[in-house]
């Protein structure tokens, strides 16, 4: 039986409660922070084996000494609720003082770097000044940069990812990125744990050779074409790409409406690559080598969506397919 300790974060969030439903059922110890234990997934971790969950305030640093205290392994993935950068400078500070030897933080790129016409993407950009000075302070690292979920797409009437059902069965994904040039997916719920598990076993130097690497959980590369014809393949419904800009027709965070508009621009209206230019190169070989298990698109539509939607109070998945299942494209020029 293993002897490490892993520490995670916003532990009900879909990466890290990933991971501990993988370490935990391979015997692994896990202490898992959490604000409180309300909620499904809470409830879920807490009666999970070798899984102690420690409430506490990620900006409290007496709690954080005592959650790194006397642990070897860290998975740590920041959300932009409070100063993420803030949250990010002492979770490191606090795990170097506890000696933690092998720390996966969860970034995202920053794309003002790359390239003077590209805007930083402002949930992402937050992610990589943490990664910077977690590079700085000597941790020994690993920096994972998650694609996108599969299950971001709702039927809901949230902006970006939204499959719209239309009256007669089909539904229809409008976006800003390019129809024809591929996005990095990832199922978090499925396949986060799998992966971050085997980086933790091949330990902090193995990525590159490079003392602080970075690694791409991606498993597939699909063009928004491509997503759409294996949502139709997986839900039995035509299923159609219209590319045009972000609609925001529900209240959102201000800091969420920047970080969707410097998206459509980026992302969307100048094609920039999602993980930025050096990630993003055969960048689901990386995750492929860590694990070759994964959930795909088509997969997911058909085993997870609907039961995703039902969970949200819709209907449609009982009422039905609609005949003859193709793909259709709506091109509607730049957005
Ligand atoms: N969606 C994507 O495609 C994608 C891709 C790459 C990176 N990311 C990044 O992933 C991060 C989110 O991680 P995730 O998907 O694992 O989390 P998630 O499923 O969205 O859950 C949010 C987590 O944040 C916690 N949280 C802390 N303070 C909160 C507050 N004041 N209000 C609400 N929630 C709060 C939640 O805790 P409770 O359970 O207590 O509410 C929960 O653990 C984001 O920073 C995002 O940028 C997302």
């Amino acid at each position: 039986m293993p002897t490490k300790t892993i520490v995670t974060v916003n532990s009900n969030g879909r990466q890290s409660a990933s991971l501990i439903r993988v370490a935990s059922a391979v015997g692994w110890q896990v202490r898992a922070q959490m604000r409180d234990k309300n909620g499904i997934v809470a409830e879920e971790l807490s009666e999970l084996p070798n899984v102690t969950v420690f409430i506490g305030a990620l900006e409290d640093p007496k709690f954080l000494a005592n959650l790194f205290k006397n642990a070897q392994l860290a998975f740590i993935n920041t959300t932009h609720w409070g100063d993420e950068v803030a949250i990010g400078r002492s979770l490191a500070d606090a795990a170097k003082k506890a000696g933690i030897q092998h720390y996966i933080f969860s970034s995202m790129p920053d794309h003002s770097i790359y390239n003077e016409n590209w805007k930083a993407l402002p949930m992402w950009a937050q992610k990589y000044t943490v990664e910077n000075y977690i590079r700085q302070i000597g941790l020994p690292a690993t920096f994972v940069y998650c694609g996108i979920y599969h299950n971001n797409f709702t039927s809901l009437n949230y902006p970006l990812f939204r499959m719209e059902l239309q009256d007669d069965g089909s539904f229809v994904w409008r976006a800003p990125f390019h129809p024809d040039i591929p996005l990095p997916w990832l199922d978090a719920e499925h396949d986060v744990g799998p992966a971050v598990l085997q980086i933790f076993k091949e330990g902090p130097r193995k990525w590159g050779g490079k003392r602080n690497p970075s690694v791409a959980l991606a498993f597939s590369e699909l063009t928004p074409k491509e997503v759409c014809r294996a949502f139709a393949k997986g839900l039995g419904r035509r299923v159609k790409y219209n590319r045009g800009p972000i609609e925001i027709a529900v209240p959102v965070p201000a800091g969420y409406r920047h970080h969707l508009q410097a998206l459509e621009d980026t992302l969307g209206r100048q094609s920039a690559p999602y993980f930025g230019p050096e990630l993003e190169k055969n960048c689901t070989e990386q995750a492929l080598e860590l694990w070759e298990g994964y959930r795909d698109i088509e997969e997911y539509a058909r085993e997870v969506f609907p039961v995703e939607e039902s969970a949200n109070g819709l209907t449609w998945m009982e009422e039905g397919e609609t005949e003859q299942p193709e793909v259709e494209l709506d091109f509607q020029g730049s957005c």
